[in-house]
């Protein structure tokens, strides 16, 4: 059995050096960026420092085995000789993923099966007894990620992924992932103690709350219990530790304005019940309006928003007209201001009439899209006008 101080977190595409940043803030030493994830080294203490502060990780997976493979077979001898006994006890149930890139072997279902064979039957020999495989709420996730040769095998210490905070009550449409608003927020470069921060569109208010945690210091995973806890290796001194001091150094109010508006009240129904949920109710003004007749709330500020999309949202008519008349909202009242706009709509920019200071590319799933930048100037209307002898 190698030591268990190797793990990997995957993480949303284009967020990874984000998350380079972040755990070693948290005690990852020797981190390594891959595509979709950070491979790292570090003690138990920061296992749970990362499942409790990651905002951009999407989990924590243990590494407790590898070897190389060609066929079912090997990755069943590889996955019978891990010490599984030593891990987590037969009365835990038990589930297998597997992620296969590039793999050799015919089916990934038949390599789920052979794994979970392979783990039944090392109890079996050991304990007389075998795990019960529970699909839809294991006490243990095992993964293993296979590639042309090589199979790695982890435990997932976070259980449920990551961004699963444990706020989201509804189901909007085309809600953000909370991991992936969170590391758009700190892409953007907010600011939390000087700036205020605007989301006018904002569904069911995954930018606004994910601000909110960011704001008031709040650990994402304060209010969510994780898969170590039914490891045998779990410290629950240690992990009673972490948390009480997480729980110490937050507070329930963010240093700025933070404001969340949508035209449909429905959304900031879901986003005061979220707030409620981690005692961040005093943290974020929620109003109801129209994007278009929005007013700066402050003479500066961040504003950060994911607009209604035609491939997510369904029909995109009316889109152009709408980001048409919103490029006059910028320029005439939110001067001072960044604005930004994650989305898929490459033409984005040119509908709104604004050249970006800065884009970057970032996926929302599999949706490639971009985090548009655009800097507000005071008298950039003004200028344009004088220029081109109309308004707008
Ligand atoms: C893609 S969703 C935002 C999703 C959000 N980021 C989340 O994580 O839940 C876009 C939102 O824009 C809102 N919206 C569309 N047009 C609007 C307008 N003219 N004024 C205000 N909100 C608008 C919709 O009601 C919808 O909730």
């Amino acid at each position: 059995m190698p030591a268990l101080d190797q793990f990997f977190s995957p993480c949303p595409r284009g967020l990874e050096a984000l998350l380079v940043a972040e755990l070693e803030q948290l005690g990852a030493q020797a981190t390594q960026e891959l595509p979709g994830g950070v491979q790292w080294r570090g003690s138990l203490e920061a296992c749970y420092q990362a499942n409790l502060w990651s905002r951009v990780a999407s989990r924590v997976l243990m590494r407790v085995g590898v070897a190389s493979y060609r066929d079912e077979t090997d990755l069943y001898k590889a996955a019978l000789a891990i010490d599984w006994p030593a891990l987590f006890t037969v009365e835990r149930t038990i589930r297998v993923d597997v992620t296969a890139v590039r793999s050799p072997l015919e089916s990934v279902d038949f390599a789920v099966l052979r794994i979970k064979d392979a783990v039944c039957d090392h109890f079996r020999q050991v304990c007389g007894e075998r795990p019960s495989v529970d699909t839809r709420n294991p006490d243990v996730r095992i993964s293993a990620f296979i590639d042309e040769r090589e199979a790695v095998f982890y435990l997932d210490t976070s259980g449920e992924p990551l961004f699963k905070r444990g706020y989201r009550r509804a189901r909007r449409d085309a809600p953000l992932k909370e991991n992936l608003a969170a590391g758009l927020i700190l892409l953007s470069g907010w600011n939390p103690a000087e700036e205020p921060f605007f989301d006018p569109m904002c569904g069911s208010g995954t930018l606004a709350m994910e601000a909110a945690l960011i704001a008031t210091r709040t650990a994402p995973g304060a209010r969510r219990s994780f898969g170590f806890e039914a490891l045998t290796g779990h410290d629950p001194q240690l992990w009673r530790r972490l948390r009480d001091r997480a729980a110490a150094g937050t507070s329930p109010h963010a240093p700025q304005l933070i404001v969340a508006s949508d035209r449909d009240p429905a959304c900031l129904e879901d986003l005061r019940a979220s707030l409620a949920t981690f005692g961040l109710e005093d943290a974020v003004r929620c109003t109801t309006g129209d994007v278009l007749t929005a007013q700066a709330p402050a003479s500066h500020g961040v504003w950060l928003t994911n607009p209604p999309y035609g491939v997510r949202m369904g029909a995109d008519e009316g889109l152009g007209d709408l980001f048409k008349a919103l490029g006059g909202v910028l320029k005439r009242g939110f001067a001072g201001w960044r604005c930004l706009f994650i989305t898929a709509d490459m033409k984005l920019p040119r509908q709104l009439g604004l050249h970006e200071s800065r884009r970057t590319p970032i996926f929302n799933g599999r949706l490639e899209c971009r985090l548009f930048e655009f800097r507000m100037v005071a008298g950039s209307l003004r200028r344009r006008q004088a220029d081109t002898g109309a308004a707008g």
